[in-house]
């Protein structure tokens, strides 16, 4: 059938309609008319992918990736930047309007990726031992497509994509590896080969690698493969003046801080700093990394946040007995659990910073935090994922 696309939705699909239905169409373009199929139906939306374009949108470019479209990796290499931008803005705004239930969403930026290629600092690849290959998911399944150029790897992970390449034609890569995930520090990539499922971020009981350090503005993190650290290192100055910008005061707390990247610029600015972040490793990092810049007022829980807010609330003597000048919380792309919000709306907060990967769970929460009492004063958008639908959001709020 043909399609006209109408825009792009969450999800990164083009939004079209036809024969009564609502279709979702992969790898599609704003204005693009399409000769689509129907590879799946769920209710009454269809999901489909083109067959042919019958006429392209002007924002239409060709992909220059020679994987794309079999590649689970981008998804948005068809648009222009200035359209992949926009897609991303509307995006915000639909999560918000339909999810959110908030009709009137303030005006924001959106930060361009000072490199639109070659950025990612930090990546995950997949490990196929029986049939050799090593690249990412193809999208919608757990077949790997074998990448031996990645364009939006930086360099240096190129390079060490293509060592594990080699590695892999030798012979020599563990057979019961099922992925590798690397990052760049500011010399050498710290890389780590994972056995079973879980994403980055979670405890995992292999030997701890050798460490790298990446410097970020004016902070120096250590760390390695097996801790969380966000994918465009370039942005990341720009990201943490947007969640922190100038505020200060006597208390913070930090929601989920990994090995401390907002920890240390949030402990030079406020008195008392208290950070929750469950993954040991991760933990152990952040405290190093505010040893090794003499900050001794910020304190380092290694914990499930929503136990931690439960159990400090219950007894009465940690957070829950203090004015908290300001939280922030930088939750993984599934949100913040319901009895976090809940915990939060108890803590009182005066300010909430929220640090989103998916505008959708940062609508879903917002809305919860809005009908405790909070406002929404501000968003921000940085685009740290050129090439795909993702997109960074930092919502700041401000309590009763
Ligand atoms: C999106 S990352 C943000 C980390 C840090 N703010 C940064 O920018 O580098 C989310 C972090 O939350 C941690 N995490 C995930 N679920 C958690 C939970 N239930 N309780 C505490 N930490 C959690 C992960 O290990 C990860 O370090």
């Amino acid at each position: 059938m043909e399609v006209t696309i109408e825009r792009i939705l969450p999800g990164g699909f083009g939004l079209a309609h036809a024969e009564g239905r609502t279709l979702m169409v992969a790898l599609a373009a704003p204005g693009d008319r399409l000769r689509v199929r129907v590879d799946r139906v769920k209710g009454n939306v269809g999901f489909a992918s083109i067959i042919e374009v019958v006429e392209p949108s002007p924002v239409r470019i060709a992909p220059p990736c020679p994987y794309f479209g079999r590649c689970g990796g981008c998804d948005f290499q068809q648009l222009t930047y200035e359209a992949q931008l926009s897609a991303k803005a509307e995006i915000i705004k639909d999560c918000l309007h339909r999810i959110g239930r908030i009709n009137t969403v303030p005006d924001f930026n959106i930060t361009a990726a000072p490199h639109q290629w070659r950025y990612r600092s930090r990546a995950q690849w997949q490990y196929d031992s029986v049939r050799q290959r090593l690249g990412y998911f193809e999208s919608a399944s757990h077949r790997v497509c074998d990448v031996s150029e990645c364009a939006v790897l930086a360099p240096e992970l190129q390079r060490t994509l293509e060592t594990l390449r080699h590695n892999m034609s030798e012979g020599l890569l563990p057979d019961d590896a099922k992925y590798f995930r690397a990052v760049a520090g500011d010399e050498g990539v710290s890389v780590a080969p994972g056995v079973s499922g879980p994403s980055i971020g979670e405890d995992d009981d292999s030997e701890r690698l050798p460490d790298i350090n990446r410097s970020i503005g004016e902070e120096k993190y250590k760390l390695n493969a097996q801790s969380f650290f966000q994918t465009n290192a370039d942005l990341l100055p720009r990201l943490i003046a947007g969640a922190i910008g100038d505020l200060s005061g006597d208390t913070a707390i930090e929601l989920y801080c990994g090995v401390g990247l907002l920890t240390l610029p949030l402990a030079r600015r406020f008195n008392r700093v208290i950070a929750v972040e469950e993954n040991s490793d991760a933990a152990n990092f952040a405290r190093e990394n505010l040893a090794g810049a003499d900050l001794v007022n910020a304190e380092v829980v290694a914990a499930d946040v929503a136990a931690w807010i439960e159990s400090d609330l219950k007894c009465g003597v940690g957070a829950g007995a203090l004015e908290i000048d300001f939280l922030l919380l930088d939750p993984p792309r599934a949100g913040a659990e319901s009895r976090v919000i809940g915990g939060i709306l108890q803590l009182k907060p005066k300010r909430i910073c929220y640090v989103a990967c998916d505008p959708a769970t940062l609508a879903r929460d917002l809305k919860k935090l809005i009908a405790g009492g909070y406002s929404l004063d501000s968003l921000d958008a940085f685009d740290m994922f050129p090439q795909t639908h993702h997109v960074e959001t930092i919502a700041k709020l401000t309590g009763p």
